[in-house]
């Protein structure tokens, strides 16, 4: 038994983390400026998981959390998520994703907390320049919501060298399934097919991207917590598998007989701008590392999320 302190707690990430370290007899702690019904939910039926509030940029509130629940590691997934999100407030972003990151990195510091694993983002990257790349590729984020994520694993790097601890960096990529808060593929699609309404993605039917069903990264996040020995600090874990959004679309309606859905052709946009090109995120080193397999290629991924919505 561990016990792990988890921020973003109640968010999608944060909630399956909960899950999966509750289901293994951990404690949890998990902190959060608001409890979601998904979190209030799994304390229903898991002793082992508590709910602190409070917000990460106030630090008496953090690290008096922190303080009462003597955590063996910190799991960090508490974030201003996304680049419509950061483009919206890229001051608020930069706040709550760097200045409240070091404000976990000082407690851990304080109370001697030792391991942290940290949620990245393949936004760190800024535009791939091969169709499969690994964690070696340079790092030119484009836009406030990658710029914080990087500039968190720089700063946590630079924090964990000066003050012995261990900062990990899981870098995963379009995460899906139950409960992805945010309306963006693959949730829109599906929905829509599920509701019987007609749907349709104005461009983008070629553009590449890993997705990563929930489950796939948990198990990894959790694979990256329990490893004894880290040779390194960042670790891609996702799919491994860059499908186009038309083949997504594909697989829908295959799961979906007669949704209506479609694609159009040209640049895919994010807050209206075209997104950067993105591919395939080799995780071959968190496999050699801890074994870490992806089990959900995208249809078996998209046929889950799809069985879950239709339970309910
Ligand atoms: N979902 C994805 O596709 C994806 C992809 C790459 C990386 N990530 C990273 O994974 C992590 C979790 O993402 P998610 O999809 O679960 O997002 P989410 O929005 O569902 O969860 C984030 C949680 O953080 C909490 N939070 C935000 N600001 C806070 C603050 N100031 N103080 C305390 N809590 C605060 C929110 O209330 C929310 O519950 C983030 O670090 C994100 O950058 C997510």
């Amino acid at each position: 038994m561990a016990r792990i302190f988890l921020t973003g707690g109640g968010g999608f990430i944060g909630c399956a983390v909960a899950s999966a370290l509750a289901a293994r007899g951990d404690e949890v702690t998990a902190f959060d400026i608001g409890e979601s019904p998904a979190l209030k939910a799994l304390r229903a039926r898991a002793a082992n998981v508590s709910f602190v509030p409070g917000e990460l940029t106030e630090w008496p509130q953090l690290a008096e959390a922190m303080k009462q629940a003597r955590p063996d590691a910190v799991i960090h997934c508490a974030a201003v998520v996304g680049i419509v999100n950061s483009l919206a407030s890229p001051l608020y972003t930069m706040r709550v994703n760097v200045e409240g990151s070091l404000n976990v990195l000082s407690a851990m510091r304080l109370l001697e907390v030792k391991r942290l694993i940290n949620l990245s983002s393949e936004e760190v990257y800024g535009p791939f320049t091969r169709e499969v790349i690994d964690e070696t590729h340079a790092c030119f984020p484009t836009q406030p919501y990658g710029i914080s994520k990087f500039a968190v694993e720089q700063l946590a790097r630079d924090f964990a060298r000066a003050n012995g601890l261990e900062a990990i960096h899981i870098r995963t990529c379009w995460v899906y399934g139950p409960g992805l808060p945010r309306p963006r593929v693959p949730k829109t699609p599906i929905e829509a097919g599920l509701a019987g309404r007609a749907f349709h993605i104005p461009n983008g039917a070629g553009y590449r991207v890993d997705q990563v069903y929930i489950d796939d990264l948990v198990a990894g996040l959790l694979g990256a917590l329990d490893h004894p020995g880290h040779q390194h600090d960042v670790y891609h874990i996702t799919s491994g598998e860059a499908h186009s959004l038309a083949e997504m679309v594909e697989i829908i309606r295959e799961l979906i007989p007669g949704a209506q859905l479609s694609i159009g052709d040209g640049a895919y946009e994010v807050a209206g701008e075209t997104a950067v090109r993105k591919g395939a995120l080799d995780c071959s080193r968190a496999a050699d590392a801890f074994g870490y397999r992806p089990r959900y290629p995208l249809r078996e991924g998209l046929a889950a999320y799809v069985d879950a919505l239709r339970r309910g």
